[in-house]
């Protein structure tokens, strides 16, 4: 096992580090010279299937379900198309109204989530396609599935997802960019620069967690200093909301420290009476059109003298009177901040559990693939 961890003290961190290379490879193929292509939809698109799409709905669990609902806000951009994120264990038992004009697409790392089989199984009675997202090949989800997009990140030991987030998330972008490409929303000048981008994000994470792992980094020694805290609070808005409640979740299961993600309009609806000088809060703040927004709920929560930790863009030094400490990341389009913001989250919750001495590849009460009810 020691030799299968790469020198690594855990599968998480190594996975963790792994993201720059998983990501190169989910794009490996897909992407080249300012052009995507998705050969796997072919047959789909051949058969005029896409072309009557006038809904899309999402159905994932857990960080999976996290990264549907931060696809919805690119996908609607670049399609014009509604798109739901729902979580499966709510989808199968609403009724849904599905057919063969609302694509579902199932997003699941292992494939093998029920709540996710079964939804797919309903959403194929009522005549809808279906297309799977998901890391593992020949998985249950794939049999249920029109066609399917493979993640590419290689094997994720640990129960707590990172690189399977952080594809399937670009996965979806990807779905996103095919689909808006197909119905003519996206432009080919405009879809050469997201894929520019795009390429971008793997050197650009490779930057975060090279500063991550030099000597001077503040997030180990943040986590330590955070590490007896009972409870933490994850703001954002726009895509830094499903950004924190990623954020919160990861630090929940790996810490075991009670954490929640809001959206931060949300805050003075009831969740800010949670805050007080013991309750540390980290707010997603990277460059975004609601920037200035989430700069004025910061400011509120830190008048309640909580601790305030920002993740943002590099270069932002008016933040800093807003915060104790900051996470900064690279610059990036707003639809990609997340793949950035994410990795100082992940390596957070990563480094308060070590603190506490939690089993951090396999966190109590979990298991990689939850194939029951
Ligand atoms: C993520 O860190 C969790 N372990 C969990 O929420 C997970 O994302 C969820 O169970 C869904 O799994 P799946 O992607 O394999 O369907």
């Amino acid at each position: 096992e020691a030799a299968e961890k790469g020198g690594y003290s855990h599968f998480a961190i190594k996975e963790i580090n792994e993201q720059p290379e998983a990501l190169r490879r989910a794009l490996l193929g897909r992407v080249h010279q300012g052009e995507l292509r998705l050969p796997e939809l072919d047959a789909l698109r051949a058969s005029g299937t896409l072309d009557n799409i006038l809904r899309i709905v999402i159905v994932a669990c857990g960080s999976s379900y996290h990264a549907s609902l931060l696809a919805k806000y690119a996908i609607e951009k670049w399609t014009r198309i509604p798109v739901e994120a729902i979580t499966a264990s709510e989808f199968r038992y609403c009724e849904p109204i599905m057919g063969p004009d609302t694509l579902c697409v199932a997003v699941t790392q292992s494939g093998e989530t029920l709540d996710t089989i079964v939804g797919v199984r309903q959403a194929r009675e009522h005549g809808s396609p279906v297309i799977a997202i998901t890391n593992v090949v020949a998985s249950g989800i794939t049999r249920l599935s029109d066609a399917v997009l493979y993640l590419h990140a290689g094997p994720e030991i640990c129960v707590v997802s990172t690189k399977t987030f952080v594809n399937s998330v670009s996965v979806l972008y990807l779905l996103g960019l095919y689909l808006g490409q197909q119905n003519g929303q996206v432009q080919p000048e405009q879809m050469r620069k997201l894929l520019d981008e795009f390429e971008r994000l793997p050197g650009q994470i490779q930057d975060i967690l090279d500063k991550a792992n030099a000597p001077d980094d503040i997030i180990a020694p943040l986590a330590q200093r955070m590490a007896q805290v009972r409870s933490m609070v994850f703001i954002g808005r726009g895509v830094g909301y499903p950004t924190a409640l990623e954020g919160a979740l990861k630090l929940k299961e790996i810490s075991y420290i009670h954490a929640e993600g809001f959206p931060a309009g949300e805050l003075k609806h009831g969740s800010i009476a949670l805050l007080d000088p013991e309750t540390p809060l980290i707010g997603i703040a990277t460059a975004s059109h609601v920037y200035d927004k989430i700069v004025s709920n910061i400011q509120e929560v830190r008048a309640r003298d909580a601790h305030v930790i920002v993740v943002a863009t590099e270069g932002d030094e008016k933040i800093k009177q807003h915060a104790h400490d900051v996470l900064y990341v690279p610059s990036a389009l707003e639809a990609f901040s997340p793949l950035l913001a994410t990795i100082p989250l992940q390596l957070f919750a990563y480094y308060v559990a070590v603190a506490r001495g939690c089993n951090v590849d396999q966190p109590r009460n979990l298991a990689k693939s939850v194939t029951v009810e």
